[in-house]
């Protein structure tokens, strides 16, 4: 990744990302091999701040993604800021900890004595989401005031083929049974691709980011109590604004 700054007399990137480092995570990804079926991209109709509030919001994991990232505790997750840029760190569930090597769908890549998902937002963009068998990076690219792409690039360990085929075989029949599926189960009304019974995250993500822009428009549309998993969103509209060179 090459980072570029307009202002010829910049501070230096180290400066910027520094104080970042001793809470962004245990992987070392410059020993992990990227892994091109991890790549992907794909546009959000929406804000690019939507798509990050909702990449930070703690509140929503335990909601929107019920089915599909219960693996983790989020009651349990900690999360805070270093600068502009917020850091978060969940445990997995005791059903996921016991025996966890049989579980892990790839080789492990953190020491057990660090388990859990890492899954930081560096502003303004650059999410990254690690976790006991993988570290992937989510690139958040404004294209317009109602539109943004997101790039996924992800890394794995440097193993073979054979010990990924091993992990693999050895973690299905508890993923089978642990059962990730849809918010909602199929029915009549909705098709099995609609996001709310496809089983998949990032769709889950997708979807609740578009309905959020749409919402900003409805004549119904208000502001009410934030929840504590919230406080993150309001913490980077005040990150933004600041950078915006307007009062908090
Ligand atoms: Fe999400």
């Amino acid at each position: 990744m090459i980072f570029v700054h307009p202002d010829p007399n910049a501070p230096s990137i180290a400066d910027w990302f520094g104080p970042v480092e001793p809470h962004i995570g245990p992987h070392v990804p410059e020993e992990l091999i990227e892994y091109g079926e991890l790549k992907s991209s794909y546009e959000i109709k929406a804000n690019w701040k939507v798509v990050v509030e909702n990449y930070i919001d703690v509140y929503h994991l335990s909601h929107l993604h019920s089915n599909t990232l219960q693996m983790y505790d989020h009651k349990a997750a900690k999360y805070h800021w270093e600068g502009p840029h917020y850091m978060f760190w969940e445990p997995p569930v005791e059903e996921f900890l016991e025996n966890q090597e049989s579980k892990l769908i790839a080789p492990r890549v953190i020491p057990e004595g660090a388990n859990g998902a890492w899954v930081p937002m560096l502003f303004p963009g650059i999410g990254l989401a690690g976790s006991e068998d993988g570290w992937n990076i989510f690139i958040i690219e404004p294209l317009e005031p109602e539109l943004t792409r997101v790039i996924n690039r992800g890394r794995v360990s440097n193993s073979s083929g054979w010990e990924f085929t091993k992990q693999s075989m050895k973690s299905s029949n508890f993923w089978t049974k642990f059962g990730l599926s849809g918010k909602y189960e199929s029915h009549d009304a909705m098709n099995d691709d609609d996001p709310m019974v496809a089983g998949d995250f990032t769709g889950e993500d997708v979807y609740a980011c578009e309905q959020q822009q749409k919402s900003l428009k409805s004549p119904y549309f208000e502001t009410g109590p934030v929840a504590t998993g919230e406080t993150p969103i309001v913490e980077h509209q005040k990150v933004v604004l600041e950078w915006l060179g307007r009062d908090k």
